[in-house]
């Protein structure tokens, strides 16, 4: 089993771009990680429709992956999820910054999410990385008993060169 120093040194494959074969991997993630998860179809989707979709891999295993589309000025924060054995390590802090990086060097002005106000995990990532809420959004989410409200959050951007992902 490799260990979280490996995982997070920087192999050269250890953010890349998500491919079309990663995709089984990425939805048994996703069904392992949420009550409601995407489906394969929406992956596949996302990477057609040229949506940002990255990987985080240890050697050929997928550990955590990241969608986001990105117009007229605005990223839209899709998908943000890490396999339960990989998380804590941060993983998801560098997923996030890896997308928030590629907004701003597209020259996007602001990048927002949802989230459930459940969800203290991945609400303490986004508010540490400078998120802040900005909205809520009414019975956004399907849930067990009903529906969910999503909670709305936005990031300021400012122009970047970074070439990273
Ligand atoms: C949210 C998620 C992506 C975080 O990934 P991760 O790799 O575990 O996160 P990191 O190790 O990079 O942690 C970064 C920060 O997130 C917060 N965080 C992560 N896990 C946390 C937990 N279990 N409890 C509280 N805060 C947590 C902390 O602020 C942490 O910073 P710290 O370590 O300095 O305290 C992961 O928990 C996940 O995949 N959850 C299921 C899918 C999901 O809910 N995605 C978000 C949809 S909006």
């Amino acid at each position: 089993m490799a260990t979280a120093p490996e995982l997070l040194g920087g192999s050269p494959d250890a953010m890349r771009a998500m491919r079309d074969a990663d995709v089984p991997e990425v939805v048994a993630i996703e069904r392992s990680s949420y009550q409601f998860p995407w489906s394969e179809g929406i992956f596949r989707d996302c990477l057609r429709v040229g949506y940002t979709c990255r990987v985080a891999t240890l050697g050929q295993q997928v550990a955590g992956y990241a969608v986001m589309s990105v117009g007229a000025g605005e990223a839209h924060i899709l998908n943000l999820c890490v396999a339960e054995a990989f998380r804590c390590q941060g993983l998801g802090a560098r997923l996030l910054t890896l997308l928030v990086e590629r907004a701003a060097a597209a020259g996007m002005k602001e990048a927002f999410l949802e989230v459930r106000p459940s969800n203290t995990a991945a609400i303490r990532l986004y508010l540490a990385h400078g998120f802040e809420q900005v909205g809520m959004r009414r019975g956004y989410y399907q849930a067990v008993a009903g529906r969910e409200d999503a909670a709305v959050l936005r990031l300021g951007l400012r122009a970047s060169r970074s070439r990273s992902g």
